[in-house]
């Protein structure tokens, strides 16, 4: 093989068991084992079970992506584990395990910020990162605007979600809608058939004080309760609720915003470059926004496809990869997890 840096990336900050292998720029796996249909019922992740359920599909998992990719363990050259932020015993579990791997290949160890991996992800399926990249992650955990000069070290966040994530928004209101967990997919589904300018839902954080105070902040929580409001009035004066027309308008409010604020850093931090991220990214109706907005501002967008913007192993092994091609110093062997790990901050 050549001289590119063979990486094994593991991924355990939600409810997805994620073990991925990369050379270089190249994907040669990507394997996961989800406990999402054990959190259905509850309509949210429950921490222990996701805990509990990394544990049981780790070694399996590790064993399936070596044998899929024709990989030797004593072959790599790195370990990469996602080190924050997450849940906390589920980070536990993949940075345990990741350090086992280490100590007993005598393989050095990067602990990485999951938020980074989302963005190094990327490379092996578009190529390169252009430095700087605008980078805007929107999943069930985070929604935040990140100017990425260079993803192995220099990550400086824009904005956040000041409360729901984008993910969340959808998740809640698709529950107000009687659809299932998690209700992204669904409401997408739903908004395909529904009239997106039915229902004038508010976008939050967009006038004039708001963009002065929180220019690159996202907030969706007023949306979520306008949204509810909506329904339940509908519902009290015994109407029948158009979900189509609601998921349609809700879904272009949260889309319309995203894509708003990200060309606008775009235009004002001179970046040509947009990627989006995480689980919403797999959105149609965000992609086709994005897409026309950037090609009206001459930005080039990036998206994955929408498997390696879930949460995967991929992603964490693709930032490994980076870190060792780019000569960045191992983590200690004693690595901590950290569940609230800053978006700044690229490895433990
Ligand atoms: O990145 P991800 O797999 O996990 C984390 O939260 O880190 O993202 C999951 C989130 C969920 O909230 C889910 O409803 C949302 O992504 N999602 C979508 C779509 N597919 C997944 N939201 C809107 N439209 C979709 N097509
Ligand atoms: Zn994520």
């Amino acid at each position: 093989m050549s001289d590119q840096p063979l990486v094994l990336g593991i991924e355990t900050s939600c409810d997805e068991t994620g073990v991925g292998i990369v050379h270089g720029e190249t994907l040669l796996v990507d394997t996961i084992a989800s406990s999402v249909e054990e959190h259905a019922r509850f309509g949210g992740v429950v921490p222990e079970v996701a805990s509990r359920a990394h544990l049981e599909a780790m070694v399996p998992t590790i064993e399936r992506a070596c044998r899929e990719a024709g990989v030797a363990l004593r072959d790599l050259d790195a370990i990469a584990v996602t080190s924050g932020p997450g849940l906390a015993g589920a980070l536990l579990v993949g940075v345990a395990s990741a350090k086992a791997l280490a100590v007993a290949l005598d393989k050095p160890i990067y602990g990485v910020n999951h938020l980074a991996s989302h963005v190094a992800v990327d490379i092996v399926e578009h190529g390169p990162l252009p430095e700087p990249t605008m980078a805007m992650l929107v999943s069930g955990g985070h929604s935040s605007l990140l100017l990425v000069p260079d993803v192995t070290h220099d990550v400086r966040s824009l904005g956040a979600t000041m409360d729901d994530a984008a993910g969340e928004a959808f998740d809640k209101v698709a529950r107000v809608l009687g659809l299932p967990f998690p209700g992204g997919p669904h409401i997408d589904r739903a908004a395909r058939e529904g009239n997106r300018i039915a229902i004038d839902f508010p976008r939050g954080l967009t006038t004039g004080r708001d963009l002065e105070r929180h220019r690159f902040d996202f907030s969706f929580s007023g949306l979520k309760t306008a949204v509810a409001r909506w329904v339940e009035t509908r519902q009290r004066a015994g109407e029948s609720v158009p979900v189509a027309d609601v998921a349609a308008s809700f879904q272009e409010a949260v889309v319309d915003v995203l894509t708003r604020k990200a060309l606008l850093a775009c235009k004002e931090h001179d970046v040509d470059h947009l990627l989006i991220g995480g689980g919403v990214a797999a959105n149609s109706r965000l992609r086709a926004l994005a897409q026309e907005r950037c090609d009206k501002a001459g930005v080039t967008l990036r998206v994955p496809r929408p498997a390696l913007c879930t949460d995967n192993g991929a992603m964490v092994a693709a930032l490994g990869a980076q870190m060792v091609a780019k000569g960045r110093d191992p983590s200690d062997l004693g690595l901590p997890t950290d569940s609230s790990m800053p978006v700044t901050l690229v490895q433990a």
